[in-house]
């Protein structure tokens, strides 16, 4: 790999212990995927922050990072943590956990990296614009800001989005690349979204039939002829989830699907339709949970714009939830909410902020029997990793079960 004079200052150990262990990850994941340069990042989002997924050897490593002399040299910000930092005893979080995950972020933090834990950095403050070359890890958040966004970002493990914040650096592979960025699917919707959820039902179906198919080829994405920021999100979560996807490209939606089209020097060899049928037997499929035995509400997965939240609370004003419900968000977002008096109303509901958290890395296996959501990501994780059951309904319906006694 060629290394300008900077990068082998690094590498050389010129800048320190961390700043030369982040050179070795880049040079190693670079050479594996045969980068012959590194390329400098704007922006980076870490993942791995609950204590719940890192454990002792993962808090290790950051510690080793932090005493090395880490600083990020970019803007950097986390994925969600365990808990929420300020409201972790009421959302029941253990003692013994919230230490440990306060060590966790205090790692962070004296890395310079800032400590705000969101899965929609673009929402934060974190917004690289088009064409920026970054290091992100969240899978939902790496799939908006290649294909919503534009950035350019290979979808990184915790380590090699740490030592990309401690380099300024990542190796020029993947979808830094334009060769990389080009559709080779077609996909055709022939089905009506009028919700969020339904958004995130066509991610599950796409994302599925991509992964049976054994088709690894970027999707070109037609027949959606709307969506808003909330849908996106919800459509790059699910995608992200069930087929793995870092970029897609979506007819007159996306910002890079006329100029890959009309650049492109073969045409997309496979073309998978999209039925009605397929988007409502995906949102069956996630409904294995009957509604009597619904005993966890769950919003925000990926966390709730403030347009959400100000839905959340008209919907919610001068109502009591009558079983444990959760909206997770960022801090800043949280704190356009509590300025805009959303908080406020939402809590008085009976209803609960997991801020800077989310209900997939928190430790809630064996806290509760089924969950009610509007997220087709969220229904895989607490299926797989908490073993809930799940119930799948647009935002208002979860939002109704919460007020059923
Ligand atoms: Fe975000 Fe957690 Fe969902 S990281 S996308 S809220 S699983």
């Amino acid at each position: 790999m060629n290394l300008i004079p900077e990068e082998q200052a690094m590498l050389d150990g010129e800048q320190g212990f961390a700043a030369q262990k982040s050179m070795e990850i880049l040079i190693a994941l670079g050479t594996i995927y045969g980068a012959d340069r590194m390329l400098p990042v704007t922006s980076v989002q870490v993942a791995g922050v609950s204590y719940d997924n890192l454990g002792e050897a993962g808090l290790q490593f950051l510690t080793e990072m932090a005493d090395g002399g880490g600083k990020a040299q970019v803007l950097t910000t986390l994925n969600p943590a365990g808990m929420d930092v300020e409201n972790w005893r009421v959302l029941g979080i253990d003692p013994g956990f919230a230490e440990n995950q306060m060590r966790v972020i205090d790692a962070f933090a004296r890395m310079n990296v800032i400590t705000t834990c969101t899965c929609t950095p673009y929402l934060s403050g974190n917004l690289p614009h088009y064409g920026e070359h970054i290091a992100w890890a969240e899978s939902s958040a790496v799939c908006y800001a290649n294909s919503v966004l534009g950035a350019r970002t290979n979808r990184e493990g915790g380590p090699s989005a740490l030592a990309s914040a401690l380099t300024g650096r990542t190796p020029a592979y993947g979808y830094h690349l334009d060769a990389n960025r080009q559709p080779g699917v077609t996909i055709e919707v022939r089905a009506t979204l009028r919700d969020t959820y339904q958004f995130g039902a066509l991610g599950k179906v796409i994302g599925e039939k991509l992964e049976s198919s054994g088709v690894k080829a970027v999707p070109y994405i037609k027949g959606v002829n709307r969506s808003s920021l909330e849908e996106l999100k919800s459509f790059c979560a699910s995608l992200a989830t069930y087929g793995g996807v870092a970029l897609f490209h979506m007819e007159g939606v996306t910002p890079e699907a006329e100029l890959t089209t009309r650049n492109m020097d073969r045409p997309t060899d496979a073309v998978i339709p999209i039925t009605q049928i397929d988007l409502d037997s995906a949102i069956d499929s996630l409904n294995d949970a009957a509604l009597s035995d619904v005993d966890f509400i769950s919003l925000g997965c990926p966390h709730l714009s403030i347009n959400e939240i100000s839905h959340l609370a008209g919907l919610l004003k001068g109502k009591k939830v009558a079983k444990e419900f959760w909206i997770t968000t960022s801090r800043p977002v949280k704190g356009i909410a509590d300025r805009m008096g959303y908080t406020r109303i939402i809590e008085e509901s009976g209803a609960k902020f997991a801020v800077d958290t989310c209900c997939v890395v928190a430790p809630l296996k064996g806290r509760f029997t089924a969950m009610v959501t509007d997220s087709a990501k969220a229904c895989y994780y607490a299926s797989s990793k908490h073993k809930f059951k799940t119930a799948f309904k647009s935002f208002q319906e979860v939002v109704a079960e919460s007020l059923n006694q």
